[in-house]
């Protein structure tokens, strides 16, 4: 059994309702590595709804995949700081000057005593193929693109990327051993898929050497969250 700390699960907190957060996260407690709050949730509730969260002691990725011009994304940044969480994220595709700016406002919060956020890269969303690019006229593999994308993000002042459970091998390889990889569209065993078409098992994604496993529907939807929580730690090593 995965101890608080190196428990890898992130629980995704994907609800609008302030009191379903808060009982699933009450619930969760011990029994994941921490929460993971999205935009449904922050944009229903924004800074007070995030520090209802936090009361519940769990390490925070907040997952707002902030995209706009440099200078936006920055001040963004710096307005979130104060909340402290311990992952905070951009879009890749928002480019390199973009990144650094995220970047750099991430590393003022030291100078103010705050701590500073990780500051991860979103490469391609699980929920897209190869024929989804393909529409949107990038004519490579999703690999390819994680791929540029994740250097990009490297090169740029982020301390990891989001990618899919298939592209951990490939992304470790390029990026050495202490590049983060944050790993959505996981489902154990004999769970529906949903929306998510790149997926992989919590064992295999482990395996594969991602550092943080996001998973949301197949906890927050089970019967009993804190018991599906449970299962998916026992299978993965500490
Ligand atoms: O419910 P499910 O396990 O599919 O939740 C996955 C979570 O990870 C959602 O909150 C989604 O916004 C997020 N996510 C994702 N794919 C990415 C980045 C984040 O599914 N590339």
């Amino acid at each position: 059994m995965q101890t608080k700390s190196t428990n890898p699960v992130f629980c995704a907190i994907d609800t609008p309702d302030t009191k379903r957060a808060c009982a699933l996260a009450e619930s969760l407690s011990g029994a994941v590595g921490g929460l993971k709050i999205g935009l449904e949730y922050f944009n229903a509730h924004g800074q007070d709804g995030y520090q209802k969260l936090a009361a519940f002691d769990q390490p925070i990725f907040l997952d707002l995949k902030l995209h706009d011009i440099p200078n936006t994304v920055a001040s963004a940044v710096r307005a979130l700081a104060p909340l402290q969480p311990a992952w905070l994220n951009v879009h890749a595709g928002g480019g390199a000057a973009m990144m650094q700016a995220a970047a750099e406002a991430a590393h003022e919060a030291h100078d103010k005593g705050l701590r500073v956020p990780k500051m991860l890269g979103v490469t391609i969303m699980t929920s897209l193929a190869d024929t989804d690019l393909h529409q949107m006229g990038i004519s490579g593999t999703a690999q390819d693109q994680v791929l540029r994308l994740a250097n990009l993000a490297q090169k740029n002042g982020m301390d990891g990327v989001v990618c899919s459970a298939h592209e951990i091998q490939v992304l470790r390889a390029e990026l050495g051993p202490d590049f983060k990889l944050i790993v959505p569209g996981i489902r154990p065993q004999g769970s529906a898929a949903q929306d998510q078409k790149r997926v992989m098992t919590p064992e295999d994604a482990q395996k594969a050497g991602a550092d943080i496993l996001v998973i949301g529907r197949p906890i927050t939807g089970a019967e009993d969250p804190r018991q599906a929580a449970l299962d998916i730690a026992a299978q993965l090593t500490a």
